[in-house]
């Protein structure tokens, strides 16, 4: 307290409040609540509302433009009504823009730089939902690191990830962006990635802050389609939706976005329930939250405020502590405070939030910490390109192969290599590629023939275009439909080689933000060529380049041998190689459904059981008549070179009290002839609850590498919390009764036993 009123009295008193001067002063008090509390307190309520404005640098334009030009711009940058910026880009230029702010503006509070760092910055990991998909949460953290390090030599002190929505539609063009439809791995990967970014103390020389995504139920998106209404309840809010987001929460993200979306009629940015009462009241994070890009005005057209001033007010009060590119708190909110609509008082905690983001950044030591060319200098790309082969690999899923076509055999002699993505080198980047190049992956075809000895033939034909010309983030994507002029040259190779690999897929920009879909086979002439090879030569392996489940129901009956290879980024064609000529042994499992048509949609496998669960009657109420109720490939599934065997589930007792816990032990053993990785998962259901429960959840896994014929004993403990939700009561809590316990190698083929909660009653 001491301490705290004498650093008042001296910045106050010590020149005229220019922090600069005061800035060795703050340095030397550890307390990081007192430097902000002193900061606050020499702050005009102007500046104040100028730190919770964030601009747009305007060189990546991802939104509608702002209503400011940059002349404008420049002049409140020189005067310090600007809290942060995004989408300004290399180290000079956040010098620049910084420079800009700290040597006119009377306060001296430097900037935050943010930036969509979603799956790598220069090097690209595979995106979000294909790297989920290695469910090896330690690369996932590494792949973070080295986003992170990328972005801080590229001045960027900021990402705008992780995207952590839980999205049980395949339509949703966005699905590609997070980690699928389990609440329990999306909460692992969220810690995995804040972790990732921030590392163990964010004023670090190589960390950055994380932003957890968007805040709240945005890929709830009645129907797949992007910004649209969502219908949640609170049941499927707080056990469904908010669980990752309080993961990332406890894990010290250091900022949340908001989401485009209503909840129940209530647009998330203006929800006071959700960013005042759950994450800043009953979570007590201490972060501050960023509207989407223009959420704020865009109430308007929610038909929720009547224009931009009223917008900024229920922000505001809302718990929105920065407004991006939206020009709503920069027009209104001195207005709102002067007018007394707004208390001061929510101002001071919103500065106080971002304030708080800036030290822990260590900016106020250093406000061109983060524009330093010499970590550039230093960076290994070398280095960072092998991690990311090592992540690709072990995000390939294998979804079929019959007759163990794949791995190739030494022996193969011809290799036909077919399809609009066979030697595409932009469309493993995917969406969201910040500053990986276009056309800089490695292609399927280069993978190959850098995998193959000289002996080995490897031809290539297109067979087809996806047709799609200039491709940019806001254009409509066109996929040919007509030109049909490369089937021949593919035809006659693919009679001529011993084997067919097909690459199929989506183009990099198919899926990602307002990219959804009514459909999601293979687009355009793609299934057509396939079924045409097909005809010729049936030895086909499939690998699918995609950032969303496709429909994959011909290809399963049809195709022997499916991979699938999401969207894998810098070393796409390497890390397939590797997988194709068995040099790395598949181990990823699918972090979500895939449907057998598109109409199954929304898909998931944490159903709840209805009324009327039935699927032997051929009448029957919960599913459609016209097709089965479950997935063709369901969650958690994927094959490997070698088998696994599970075998029966031990509990260590039948019963469990609250304040105990219960061991489970199943062995399992590789049967098969080569070793392999297994991710082994644990699934719970609460019987009889006073809220009906999924009739699985994911309550663990581990990964587990086992040598052919070696077993071993893997456990996992059930403890009172795992059995916890979000009851009735609305507080989280377990109820007595009784549980069924799965573990196996997906969501559907699993061993299981049962166990009773027994709870006394108070
Ligand atoms: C809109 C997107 O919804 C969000 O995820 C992104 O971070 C911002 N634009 C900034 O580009």
């Amino acid at each position: 307290m001491k301490k705290y009123t004498l650093l008042i009295i001296v910045l106050f008193y010590g020149g005229f409040l220019a922090l600069g001067q005061n800035s060795k002063i703050l340095s030397s008090v550890k307390n990081v609540e007192t430097k902000v509390d002193s900061v606050l307190a020499l702050m005009t309520l102007e500046e104040k509302v100028g730190q919770l404005v964030q601009y747009n640098g305007s060189w990546d334009l991802t939104g509608p433009a702002s209503e400011l030009d940059n002349k404008q711009k420049e002049d409140n940058i020189k005067k310090g009504l600007v809290g942060s910026m995004l989408n300004v880009l290399s180290v000079r230029a956040t010098k620049e823009a910084q420079k800009l702010l700290m040597e006119n503006s009377r306060m001296k509070i430097p900037m935050m730089f943010g930036y969509d760092v979603i799956h790598g910055y220069k090097t690209i990991f595979p995106v979000p939902l294909g790297e989920t998909a290695s469910w090896d949460l330690e690369a996932m953290e590494n792949s973070a690191r080295i986003a992170a390090i990328e972005s801080v030599a590229n001045g960027i002190n900021w990402t705008f990830s992780p995207m952590i929505d839980i999205s049980r539609d395949a339509r949703w063009g966005r699905i590609m962006e997070g980690s699928g439809e389990d609440p329990y791995l999306t909460s692992m990967v969220a810690i995995a990635k804040v972790k990732g970014y921030q590392g163990n103390d964010l004023s670090g020389d190589l960390t950055i802050a994380a932003t957890a995504k968007h805040f709240a139920g945005y890929g709830m998106a009645e129907a797949g389609r992007d910004y649209n209404t969502v219908n949640l309840g609170e049941n499927e809010l707080h056990n469904t939706v908010l669980p990752p987001f309080k993961a990332a929460a406890d894990a010290g993200a250091a900022t949340f976005m908001n989401s485009f979306n209503e909840i129940d009629g209530i647009p998330s940015t203006g929800n006071k329930n959700l960013q005042r009462d759950i994450l800043k009241g009953v979570w007590n994070w201490d972060g501050f939250v960023v509207s989407d890009w223009g959420s704020i005005p865009e109430m308007i057209n929610h038909g929720f405020a009547k224009d931009k001033k009223q917008a900024a007010e229920i922000a505001i009060k809302a718990g929105s502590d920065m407004d991006m590119e939206g020009g709503a708190y920069e027009s209104s909110l001195l207005e709102l405070v002067l007018e007394g609509s707004v208390d001061e008082k929510l101002i001071d905690d919103a500065v106080k939030r971002v304030l708080r983001v800036k030290f822990k950044l260590g900016l106020f030591d250093d406000p061109y910490k983060y524009s330093n060319p010499e970590i550039a200098a230093n960076i290994s790309y070398e280095d960072h390109k092998k991690a990311a082969r090592d992540i690709a690999r072990k995000s390939i899923v294998l979804l079929k192969n019959e007759n163990n076509l794949l791995p190739l055999k030494p022996g193969v002699k011809s290799i036909g290599v077919i399809g609009p993505l066979a030697n595409d080198k932009d469309s493993p980047i995917g969406n969201w590629r910040a500053q990986g190049e276009a056309n800089s992956a490695v292609s399927v075809l280069e993978g190959i023939k850098t995998a193959v000895g000289r002996d080995v033939k490897v031809n290539y034909a297109l067979g087809t275009t996806l047709g799609i010309g200039e491709r940019s983030f806001l254009m409509p994507l066109e996929i040919n439909t007509t030109d049909r002029s490369g089937y021949k040259e593919a035809l006659e190779m693919a009679k001529k080689s011993e084997l067919i690999i097909m690459v199929l897929g989506e183009d990099a920009f198919q899926s990602g933000e307002g990219r959804s879909q009514s459909k999601i086979g293979l687009a355009g002439l793609q299934q057509e060529l396939l079924e045409e090879i097909h005809k010729v030569n049936k030895n086909i392996v499939l690998v699918l380049i995609n950032g969303r489940p496709l429909e994959l129901s011909w290809s399963s009956e049809n195709i022997p041998t499916i991979v699938e290879a999401w969207q894998l980024g810098s070393e796409s064609g390497n890390a397939i190689a590797d997988v194709l000529f068995g040099k790395y042994n598949p181990s990823g499992k699918l972090p979500v459904s895939f449907p057998r048509t598109v109409g199954q949609e929304p898909l998931y496998y944490n159903q709840k059981n209805t009324g009327r669960p039935s699927s032997d009657l051929h009448v029957t109420y919960s599913h459609y008549t016209d097709v089965k109720k479950d997935a063709l490939f369901p969650f958690g599934f994927g094959l490997s070179y070698t088998q696994f065997e599970y075998g029966e589930i031990d509990l260590s007792s039948p019963e469990m009290n609250a304040d105990g816990n219960i061991e489970v032990s199943i062995p399992v053993t590789n049967t098969g002839k080569v070793i392999g990785k297994e991710v082994v998962q644990l699934y719970l259901r609460d019987m009889i609850a006073s809220r009906t429960r999924p009739v699985k959840e994911l309550k663990g896994f581990q990964l587990l590498d086992l040598k052919p014929g070696e077993s071993r004993i893997v456990k996992f403990v059930i403890e009172e919390k795992m059995l916890q939700f979000y009851t009735i009561n609305k507080i989280w809590e377990s109820e007595a009764g009784e549980f069924e316990v799965f573990v196996g190698g997906n969501s559907r083929d699993v061993k299981s036993a049962a166990f009773n909660l027994i709870k006394n009653k108070a």
